[in-house]
């Protein structure tokens, strides 16, 4: 039997792909750096564990309603009135099985076949499949280093059509860490509201910003509100990946739409994970702000090292904790694009990097830096080493 279309088409994420083959080589024993992780590495804070194993043995271990449990619903709503600025009742708000699966589920809300939606490029790598498994079609919008990957309402004009049916803001930016200011959102916004087109706002790395403070685009005014969908997520703010719970903010009708598919194919995000993330919002943002401040050191001196090495230039990611370096320089000979030098950097210098491309922009790497400071010198001591042997 005959795989389906959208099967055949899907491919596998190459994020994960590449962190799966660093680990395989770590497991053979062989010494590899990673800077591939989109995960923080720390620890998930132990009153988190804590309160899930509690909610585990008091038996909460049941289905819980399609949209996450009251509590945990209700503390989802405060945080974001207090800390977003936006003002959304629990009805307006979804938990989902992480922010992955909460994206898909807006994508199945909102699109019919051949509808728009706008990927501004370098993009986040699900973005793009997750599109076109809801049959909608991405409209990739090109920024460029020079204007440090920000995206603006002047670029975002010209790819507008008939069809576009949505946007994808992704501020602070994975893969380039790019924080678009509040002025910018603004206009943005306007420019939306006039088109008739819905943001899917993207915060996963709100907590994560270095220069200035994260600006959620739906606190802009009420008009803005009601055509944003606010996406978050415990997964990075509070280093739980692996427990899959995040949210989806937005208006009610598409709340609602969202609670049907859950109530159709998840059925709930995991009992006792939710209760655990609701000891993590109790915490006044403690946690990430602990991780905000060592990521910081990290990326001004990961930043400061690349400088160092000749060809390549690196524009300063205000957000996330990933850099986003141009190393273009290094695609001649027998490099012959970023994935052959991705494989090089792999052999010769022992570092696992993701290859631009994955991201939609070739020549360049991105660099995560959730791992030690000992590993990020380490890592690009031996990065420079092997860059200097192809010059
Ligand atoms: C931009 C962006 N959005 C969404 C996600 C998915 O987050 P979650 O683990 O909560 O599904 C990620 C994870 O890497 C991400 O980088």
């Amino acid at each position: 039997m005959e795989l389906s279309k959208r099967a055949k088409n899907l491919k596998p994420s190459p994020t994960l792909m590449i962190t799966a083959k660093a680990k395989e080589l770590k497991a053979k024993g062989i010494d590899i750096i990673g800077f591939g992780a989109g995960e923080p590495d720390f620890d998930t804070p132990s009153y988190v564990k804590e309160g899930a194993i509690k909610a585990l043995k008091e038996g909460k271990t049941k289905y819980t309603p399609a949209a996450g449990i009251p509590e945990l619903r209700e503390a989802i709503t405060q945080k974001l009135k207090l800390k977003n600025k936006i003002d959304y009742v629990v009805s307006e708000v979804v938990v989902v099985p992480g922010a992955k699966m909460g994206l898909y589920e807006i994508f199945a809300s909102i699109l019919d076949e051949k509808d728009e939606v706008i990927v501004p490029s370098p993009y986040w790598v699900s973005y793009p499949e997750q599109i076109e498994l809801c049959d909608g079609k991405p409209v990739f919008l090109e920024l460029s280093e020079k204007e440090n990957f920000i995206l603006t309402a002047e670029k975002l004009k010209t790819v507008i059509t008939k069809k576009t049916k949505a946007l994808v803001l992704n501020t602070p930016s994975n893969p380039t860490g790019a924080v678009i200011p509040q002025e910018e959102l603004e206009k943005i916004a306007d420019l939306c509201l006039q088109n008739n087109i819905l943001i899917i706002s993207d915060e996963c790395y709100e907590e994560f910003t270095y220069e200035k403070p994260h600006t959620s685009i739906a606190s802009l005014s009420p008009e803005v509100k009601a055509i944003t969908f606010t996406v978050g997520a415990f997964s990075k703010s509070y280093s739980m990946t692996g427990w899959r719970l995040g949210w989806v903010a937005a208006p009610q009708t598409y709340t609602q739409a969202i609670i049907n598919i859950q109530s159709q194919t998840i059925s709930n995000p995991t009992s006792f994970a939710q209760y655990g993330a609701l000891e993590a919002l109790k915490d006044n943002g403690e946690f990430p702000k602990m991780m905000r401040q060592e990521f910081r050191k990290r990326r001004d001196y990961l930043l400061s090292e690349l400088a160092d090495i000749q060809g390549v230039t690196c524009p300063k990611p205000e957000g996330a904790f990933y850099a986003f370096p141009n190393l273009s320089y290094y695609i001649k000979g027998k490099i012959k694009n970023d994935l052959d030098l991705v494989s090089y950097l792999l052999e010769e210098a022992k570092i696992a990097v993701v290859p631009g491309s994955a991201f939609g922009k070739e020549g360049y790497i991105r660099m995560s830096y959730a791992t030690s400071m000992e590993n990020i010198k380490e890592g690009l001591k031996r990065m420079k080493q092997a860059l200097k042997k192809l010059l």
